[in-house]
């Protein structure tokens, strides 16, 4: 388990709250492994019947930690971490529920997108930033965000790569609904605690009507991995994780 990982289950909710407030919520290693543990827990548990995620400080979180990208050994634990997290969401056949309560970065925008319902508060930003960092983006977000908010605004999203307010995010589809920041973490868990007590065989087969088959889904994101390792370890790619270390490091 991880520190900056806190699980509380309560009415039938897994509750994950990413607690690494002083960086952002940025993920390593520990804290992938203490969320796929809890989707693990979620997943094999009948007290259990959905997942309500967020963060705790100003961000949901800022993605991916830079500095395990850092690492060059090809088997890539940057990767692997963040990999195995998407497997265990993907594959969850329980319904999930995100409260954004900042910054959603990364992996912090694309996990999003395999999430049933999607609560933000105003200071919610979100951001694909993949291309800036010399790198592709992952969690079968290729495919997923041009079906969720069309072929152009992804682009926009993902090839630009700037910032999308939580208002924006609402208005393409990313969000659900945006409400002031007192209210977000209630709604979304009153939300997770509605789904929890619904029938479970009816909600869990309209959710797989919903979602389709994820075949593709698993295909793409296997691709993204394998594509997104050669990145990482390429010259441009390194040089701007260094920038973006030597940055923090010099204060
Ligand atoms: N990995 C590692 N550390 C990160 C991080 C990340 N993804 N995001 C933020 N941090 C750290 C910063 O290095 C800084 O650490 P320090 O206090 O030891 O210097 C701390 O979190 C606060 O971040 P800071 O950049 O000072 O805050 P900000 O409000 O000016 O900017 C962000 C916030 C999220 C916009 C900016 O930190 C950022 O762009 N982070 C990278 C996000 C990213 O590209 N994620 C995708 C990775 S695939």
């Amino acid at each position: 388990m991880s520190e900056h990982v806190c699980v509380v289950v309560e009415d039938g909710v897994l509750s994950i709250t990413l607690n690494r407030p002083e960086k952002k919520n940025a993920l390593n290693q520990d804290m992938y492994a203490a969320m796929t543990a809890a989707l693990e827990d979620a997943a094999g548990s009948r007290e259990i019947r959905a997942v309500l995620l967020t963060g705790r400080g100003d961000s949901y979180t800022a993605g991916n930690d830079i500095a395990d990208f850092q690492q060059s050994s090809s088997e890539g634990a940057a990767a692997s971490g963040a990999s195995g997290f998407g497997d265990r969401l993907v594959r969850l056949e329980k319904p999930v529920v995100a409260a954004v309560n900042g910054l959603a970065v990364g992996i912090g925008a694309t996990m999003l997108l395999h999430c049933d319902l999607v609560y933000a508060s105003p200071a919610a930003r979100f951001r694909f930033p993949f291309v800036d960092l010399g790198l592709v983006p992952e969690m079968a977000s290729s495919l997923l965000l041009p079906r969720i908010v069309g072929y152009h605004r992804a682009a926009e999203l993902m090839l630009l790569g700037g910032f999308c307010s939580a208002e924006e995010a609402r208005e393409i589809g990313l969000v659900n609904r945006v409400l002031p920041a007192t209210e977000l973490l209630p709604h979304a868990r009153g939300a997770a605690k509605a789904l929890a007590g619904k029938p479970l065989g009816a909600l869990a087969k309209t959710r797989a009507l919903l979602r389709g088959d994820l075949a593709d889904v698993i295909a793409r994101k296997q691709q993204e991995t394998e594509i997104l390792q050669q990145c990482r370890q390429s010259p441009e790619a390194q040089a701007i994780f260094r920038a973006f270390m030597t940055r923090s490091a010099a204060g």
